[in-house]
């Protein structure tokens, strides 16, 4: 297929200082919970990127020094030369596809407390660190100063060495220590470091001049530069400092990678924010420069990348999650297969990983992470290892993506949904408020299989076992999703909570379905993840008076991994929702419900006319088992295997389901594999007689 003309645009060819890159398309820096810790991983994960046509592949942010690491957390790091050859391997891959290999060189200051090195940290004038760490940063003197300097010096030649085009100089999200010199709040110097604009800069121009000076013959020099900390006069606006700022050095580096701080505005979901939310704080970087300008903001659509590049906003398309989604997202549309594109839906899974010192993940790539590690590409997968037939039974995420790379590796496959809608939970889900785009998990899946001569798909076709053995399959999958618990049972209480088998009470189920219900309303949320605050909020936003109480500190507390618990816990309080945190729900009596404190046990009763709880979810597997119980006629059949995937198996996230429908189509007829099902890297055994 060709590519739509009115594309093209996207595939000039644009200057970075010294280099050339070949398109538009920019991979922005992204950590990936394998860096230093898993580094043929990464590298392998970066080289496809470049395989799928980014022009301009990063690094994620990478330490210096050993003063400044993030520990346990899994960042690049290049504190000496010994750390040159992991960088090496992802630099090699890179340009085997004429991509451009950049690196964001960065000094963490306030933002890493230095839990391995034990090394104080440094800042412009002590504070405690970010985070509650019990650990303050010390103020810098001017040989503190000096050393920092050098210090990003030595790393830009080695990145140099390392085979790096593009040094990044990283003074974005609050997470560097030129911009701890930059702001106000954080920098209350008195000598030349410190006060007017001028001197708040001074640390942020010296060491930009000093990496040019350094590698900048041959490597492009580039600058993140956060124009808004979205905090308001306190910060830095876009509209004063932020602008001041790429006045005073507008011509300096050679690309301005330009966005919002801190981490949790510029990689907002899309619960809170839309494709092109940074838009209004950027685009007046481009009337200040003539040096090109990368912005960010979830861009999947070419139609608005075309539109960003023609009305002057910016240069490259910078991505983040689109990439991860799809690595491969320039390759399409530069092929002209827009409707191959798979879509990031904004869930931020992603940032998961780094929270908590592990493999990225992506919901919809189930291949992210897993590239090096399994072997698994985005775009290829083996042939199929028999003529055998799948049945799938379920057409939710697991179903869908197990349907999708099966009829990619060429089995026949048969997709049997029971209600008249493909998608599953996310049919539901995607209506709540927010998460709309959520629907692009199966809208991808669907428009693929649609495709397919060799996938068919029933909606409305409920199968029991004895349907699904007589259809006639080699193998059956059963993939039915879950259901959410009625008796309260999930990790506080281990047994059904006391009178929840009343007419008022209610599952998230019963609440996505639309039953109505009584106000005012008690939700109990002992799940944690995201449903128990959106439903709140939708309860809320229907007209009723809504308490959510939760066992946690907070509302929707694991989506501090995915960095919205803030944003969900000041909408219930702006929407009216009253919150109850560290209770647990003991009984239901009628219109009373009774919580106790969790460490103290003291009781309190609410009213209220209905109770939805949040707890568990039982996986819907009877089918399974039904079959698990015939075996004999399962044998008669000629049925070779059974198998449960996704949430039927163990209800879980929808990034866990999309995996565990993958991970099936590629293992089918695959020899059974012993031990770790996943190639390891370990680390390397030091000579016991070395010496520091
Ligand atoms: C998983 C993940 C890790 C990130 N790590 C970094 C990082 O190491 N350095 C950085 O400057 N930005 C980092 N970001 C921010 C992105 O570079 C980008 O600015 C932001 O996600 C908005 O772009 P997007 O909407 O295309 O994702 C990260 C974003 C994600 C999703
Ligand atoms: S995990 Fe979610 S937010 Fe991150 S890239 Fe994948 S779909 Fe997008």
């Amino acid at each position: 297929m060709m590519r739509d003309p009115r594309y093209d645009v996207l595939f000039e060819p644009v200057r970075i200082g010294p280099l050339t890159a070949k398109n538009r398309f920019y991979q922005v820096p992204h950590c990936n919970g394998m860096g230093r810790t898993y580094p043929s991983s990464m590298a392998e994960m970066r080289g496809i990127k470049a395989e799928g046509g980014w022009a301009v592949v990063c690094t994620e942010e990478v330490e210096i020094h050993h003063s400044a690491e993030y520990s346990p957390g899994i960042e690049g790091r290049l504190w000496d030369d010994s750390d040159i050859p992991i960088f090496a391997r992802m630099t090699d891959k890179i340009h085997r596809f004429d991509s451009l290999a950049g690196i964001e060189l960065g000094y963490a200051g306030t933002a890493a407390s230095n839990r391995y090195s034990r090394e104080i940290p440094m800042a412009p004038t002590h504070r405690p660190i970010d985070g509650y760490d019990p650990v303050q940063a010390r103020t810098m003197d001017r040989a503190d100063i000096k050393a920092v300097r050098q210090w990003h010096i030595d790393a830009a030649r080695r990145a140099r060495t390392a085979g790096f085009d593009l040094i990044y100089v990283y003074v974005g999200h609050a997470l560097s220590i030129q911009m701890h010199f930059l702001s106000r709040q954080r920098n209350t110097r008195t000598d030349e470091y410190g006060g007017s604009l001028e001197n708040r800069v001074r640390l942020f121009r010296e060491i930009l001049e000093e990496t040019k000076e350094a590698v900048g013959d041959t490597c492009a020099v580039a600058v993140r530069f956060a124009v808004d900390e979205m905090r308001g006069p306190d910060g830095i606006t876009s509209d004063a400092e932020g602008r001041d700022i790429i006045e005073m050095l507008a011509e300096e580096p050679d690309l301005w990678d330009v966005n919002v701080s801190d981490w949790h505005n510029d990689s907002i979901t899309s619960r809170f924010a839309q494709q092109g939310y940074q838009e209004n704080y950027i685009s007046f970087v481009k009337s200040l420069t003539s040096k090109p300008v990368v912005g960010v903001g979830r861009y999947t659509s070419p139609d608005a990348m075309v539109s960003l590049v023609k009305r002057g906003v910016m240069d490259f398309i910078g991505a983040a999650r689109p990439s991860i989604a799809d690595p491969f997202l320039p390759k399409k549309i530069e092929e002209g297969r827009l409707d191959d594109i798979r879509e990031c839906i904004g869930c931020n899974i992603c940032v998961s990983g780094d929270y908590l010192a592990t493999p990225i993940r992506c919901t919809q790539n189930p291949t992210m992470g897993e590239e090096w590690r399994r072997g698994w590409h985005p775009e290829r997968i083996q042939p199929r290892g028999s003529d055998g037939r799948v049945l799938i039974v379920g057409a939710g995420p697991a179903g869908l993506e197990c349907a999708l790379a099966l009829g990619n590796r060429g089995y026949a496959v048969t997709l049997a949904e029971a209600t008249k809608e493909l998608g599953g939970r996310v049919v539901q889900e995607s209506r709540l408020p927010g998460l709309a785009e959520w629907s692009r998990v199966r809208d991808f899946r669907q428009g693929q299989i649609a495709r397919m001569n060799n996938v068919e798909v029933f909606l409305d076709s409920r199968m029991d076992a004895a349907g699904a053995i007589e259809f006639g399959a080699d193998h059956i999958v059963v993939a039915t999703g879950s259901t959410w618990r009625k008796d309260g049972i999930g990790r506080e209480n281990a047994t059904p909570i006391d009178g929840w088998d009343q007419p008022h009470c209610f599952t998230a189920d019963d609440v996505m379905s639309g039953r109505p219900l009584t106000g005012p309303i008690i939700l109990f949320d002992d799940d944690h993840y995201y449903i128990g605050g959106v439903l709140a909020e939708k309860l809320r936003a229907d007209g009723h008076e809504v308490v959510l109480v939760t066992p946690a500190a907070d509302v929707s507390h694991w989506t501090h991994n995915t960095m919205e618990q803030g944003r969900i816990q000041t909408r219930l309080l702006e929407m009216g929702v009253d919150i109850l945190a560290l209770h647990n729900l003991v009984a239901i009596r009628n219109s009373e419900a009774e919580f106790a404190c969790v460490y103290t046990d003291r009781k309190q009763v609410r009213q209220c006319g209905s109770l939805v709880l949040v707890t568990a979810r039982d996986p819907r597997d009877a089918l399974y088992h039904d079959l698990q119980d015939a075996p004999e006629a399962l044998k008669e059949a000629g049925i070779k295997s059974v198998k449960r995937i996704g949430d039927c198996l163990a209800p879980g996230t929808i990034a866990a389901s999309t995996y565990s429908g993958h991970r099936y189509a590629r293992e089918l007829d695959e020899p059974l594999q012993s031990g770790v099902p996943f190639r390891r890297e370990l680390p390397q055994l030091a000579d016991e007689k070395q010496v520091p």
